[in-house]
């Protein structure tokens, strides 16, 4: 467990290297740490100069915080994130979320690779996420589990609007103004590290999610406990398999080939975006 101290402490090292105050936060996923490269007048932070911040050891995760001005927003972009099944607890899986808190961020924008479960889903078509379904939350293993400190938000946090309704809206225009496949879904939580087996896809159909992934929704409980405004988007890389006895099987290259494709989309929909604010 960490307090709001070791949260505070992070933030000001972050402050020490940049004058620019950012108020809207990203988080890219895998393969997608590119974005970040959009940014003017950036200074580069590697985790690893940061107290407690959590190191990626995933391929396609850099590891830097990164500072600067996108479409006149100061913005702080992770070039990368911390999972759980890389052994990470869930305190410090959402670290990064508190230490954004801190920093005076107040909007969360938020970035995975996902597999397509809805059958219409193509590879690099984005999925904005207009719900959730957490099921490692739901059997306990979630960050908010454990004592709560008040100076941080409530004990019992409201999860039915989760993802910001102008933010979706505004995203889904941007989408069509460039003729961008976005859809809207739902995501479904698990913590991997495995691909799912077709019978879990099956399951995860029959529940009503539409892509799956291992990512996300531990930030996004964070980030509304912290009362952010949140929006996340994935990016579908791979159709998932949900019948044995075929030739194929999802795997991590194709997570990050798809990167290729779907990188260009979320700079068009993040840029539109933020050129937009305050939304
Ligand atoms: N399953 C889980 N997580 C993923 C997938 C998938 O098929 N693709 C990218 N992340």
């Amino acid at each position: 467990m960490y307090n709001r101290k070791d949260f505070q402490r992070a933030a000001s090292v972050i402050q020490s290297r940049s004058s620019l105050r950012p108020t809207i936060g990203l988080v890219l996923g895998s393969g997608l740490g590119k974005l970040a490269d959009e940014l003017l007048a950036r200074v580069v932070i590697p985790y690893t100069d940061i107290p407690l911040w959590p190191v990626s050891t995933v391929e396609g995760h850099t590891g830097n915080l990164v500072i600067g001005e996108l479409e006149g927003q100061v913005v702080a972009v992770q070039q990368g994130r911390a999972h759980f099944y890389e052994g990470y607890t869930m305190a410090e899986v959402t670290f990064p979320i508190r230490v954004m808190k801190e920093l005076g961020i107040h909007t969360l924008l938020l970035t995975n690779a996902a597999g397509g479960v809805n059958t219409s889903y193509q590879v690099g078509d984005l999925m904005l996420l207009e719900d959730h379904i957490n099921l490692p939350g739901m059997a306990g293993a979630n960050p908010l589990m454990g004592p709560n400190d008040e100076a941080l938000g409530l004990r019992f946090v409201g999860m039915s609007q989760a993802y910001d309704r102008r933010l979706r809206q505004r995203a889904l225009e941007v989408a069509r103004e460039h003729d961008i496949p976005l859809h809207s879904g739902v995501y479904f939580g698990l913590s991997g590290p495995f691909f799912e087996t077709p019978a879990e896809i099956r399951m995860i159909r029959a529940l009503g999610g539409d892509a799956v992934g291992m990512s996300t929704v531990n930030e996004v409980l964070v980030a509304r406990h912290a009362d952010m405004r949140v929006m996340a988007c994935s990016g579908i890389t791979n159709q998932t398999i949900d019948a044995v006895d075929t030739d194929m099987e999802t795997n991590h290259e194709e997570v990050l080939e798809a990167g290729e494709i779907i990188v260009p989309r979320l700079i068009t929909i993040l840029k539109g975006l933020l050129s937009n604010f305050p939304i």
